[in-house]
């Protein structure tokens, strides 16, 4: 039987039909493999499946000279070198679409959270400074008439934008290359420039895939472009962000909040947006639903057996 590693535990239910066709290997540490122990056990494996938070990089794929395929258990694959490894001959794939929903129901209790001010006032009640009902106490943001502007129309930028009509939001965005996306016309929208967009958004969410065009692409600049009222989301990835420059936009009041669920160097936490009270920190939770990461990893284990099986996988990564 050919061998697989995962490099993280999974639900024994879910394993149980890979161990079906496969000899399993399942690093069972807390937190993710080191580079050093992951290198060392893919050396004799057919198959990958990765988180992530795993480098699959050339010191990796170099090391697994007989990997015939990688399984990312995301959407998001900037952590694996993915020309490399199809030059190797590993096919790579990721687990798009089944978290969609997860992800933009997720956005919108950001975008609710950081507007209305819930983790900032769950804070006052919970030190015991809550004096009572007040009149102005921690006024927040309304969405009615506001505009929603989505950087990245894809499946989960499109999937934000469909509840925005439930908020009395209009949507607008801007999509890579300028493209229409395919089903953009059934999610209303207008699509604008990128600094329009800045320029002119209430609530400004990333859905961009980290690439070196969208690395940083929120810096300085672009949050000096922002409306002093506005509010930044941002459940992508975290290096689309230049951190250092948020805090500084959050502790000059350039803009008016962000929340984040993503961070550049996680789980490091850029330590002046720890003091911010104008900034939500979540820890990389936007697909964390039971449901959707069981689909997600059962995804990533169909891609595995039909590699293994000579097959084309269901998602591999286009
Ligand atoms: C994804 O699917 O890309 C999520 O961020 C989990 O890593």
């Amino acid at each position: 039987m050919p061998s697989v590693l995962v490099t993280r535990r999974l639900p024994s239910s879910v394993l149980s039909r890979l161990q079906s066709v496969a000899d399993v290997d399942v690093h069972r540490g807390e937190g993710p493999i080191p580079a050093d122990e992951l290198r060392r056990r893919i050396a004799d494996k057919a198959g990958l499946i990765c988180f992530s938070t795993d480098a699959i990089d050339r010191t990796v794929l170099e090391a697994a000279p007989q990997l015939k395929v990688i399984a990312n258990v995301a959407v998001g694959y900037d952590n694996i070198d993915v020309a490399l490894a199809r030059s190797r001959g590993a096919i790579v794939s990721n687990t798009p679409d089944v978290l969609t929903e997860s992800v933009a129901d997720f956005t919108w209790g950001l975008i609710l959270a950081i507007t209305r001010r819930l983790a900032e006032g769950e804070r006052l009640v919970r030190r015991g400074e809550w004096k009572g009902w007040a009149f102005d106490l921690m006024l927040g943001s309304e969405l009615r008439g506001k505009q929603l502007g989505l950087i990245g129309f894809g499946r989960i930028g499109r999937a934000v934008a469909s509840r925005a009509p439930a908020f009395g939001m209009r949507v607008a965005y801007t999509a890579r290359g300028g493209d229409v996306p395919v089903g953009t016309g059934d999610v209303p929208g207008e699509a604008m420039s990128l600094d329009r967009l800045l320029i002119t958004s209430d609530v400004m969410s990333l859905h961009v895939p980290l690439t070196p065009d969208t690395r940083h692409l929120i810096d300085k600049r672009a949050l000096a472009r922002m409306k002093r009222s506005a509010f930044l989301i941002n459940t992508a990835r975290g290096p689309v962000i230049d951190e250092a420059a948020l805090a500084w936009a959050l502790q000059q009041h350039l803009i008016a909040g962000a929340a984040l669920d993503v961070y550049e160097n996680e789980p490091a936490v850029h330590p002046d947006l720890l003091s911010l009270e104008n900034v939500l920190l979540v820890p990389h939770l936007a697909s964390g639903t039971t449901e959707t990461r069981s689909t997600m990893a059962e995804l990533a284990i169909d891609n595995v057996i039909e590699v293994l099986a000579g097959r084309t996988p269901l998602t591999p990564v286009p």
